[in-house]
């Protein structure tokens, strides 16, 4: 998990809601086995219990659809595209992180 904005060049509103967002990277012997959905739960469980965030974001190539369907299993939303100053085009989703049912 990250907390920069260098890269970002987009709306405003974008910019500013993206200050917290998640990666998820796997050697390719690794993949493919739900290791990324998982490490994924794990992440968004500390980012909420832990870190006290209430939303992050991923960014993914338009064209990466291991990612998308790994974000849309872990609950992210596509919530608007930017423009990465050196990586080009990326789909923003979103995580928005509710409270669990005890209120923590
Ligand atoms: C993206 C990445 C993290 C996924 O890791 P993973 O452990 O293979 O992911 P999972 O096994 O948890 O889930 C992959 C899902 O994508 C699906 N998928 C795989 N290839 C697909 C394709 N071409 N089109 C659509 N869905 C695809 C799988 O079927 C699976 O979904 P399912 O459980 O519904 O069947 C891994 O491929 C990776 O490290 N890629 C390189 C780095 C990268 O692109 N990171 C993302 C930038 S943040």
């Amino acid at each position: 998990m990250t907390r920069d904005l260098q890269e970002i060049q987009g709306p405003d509103r974008l910019a500013r809601l993206a200050r917290d967002r998640i990666g998820l990277l796997l050697v390719p012997a690794a993949q493919g086995r739900g290791y990324a959905t998982e490490a994924g739960a794990a992440a968004l469980d500390f980012a909420r219990d832990v870190l006290k965030l209430r939303t992050l974001v991923t960014y993914l190539a338009p064209d990466n659809e291991p990612s998308k369907r790994v974000a849309e299993k872990l609950g992210g939303e596509l919530d608007g595209v930017v423009e990465l100053l050196s990586h080009g085009r990326h789909c923003v989703y979103r995580y928005r992180l509710t409270l669990r049912p005890d209120g923590s």
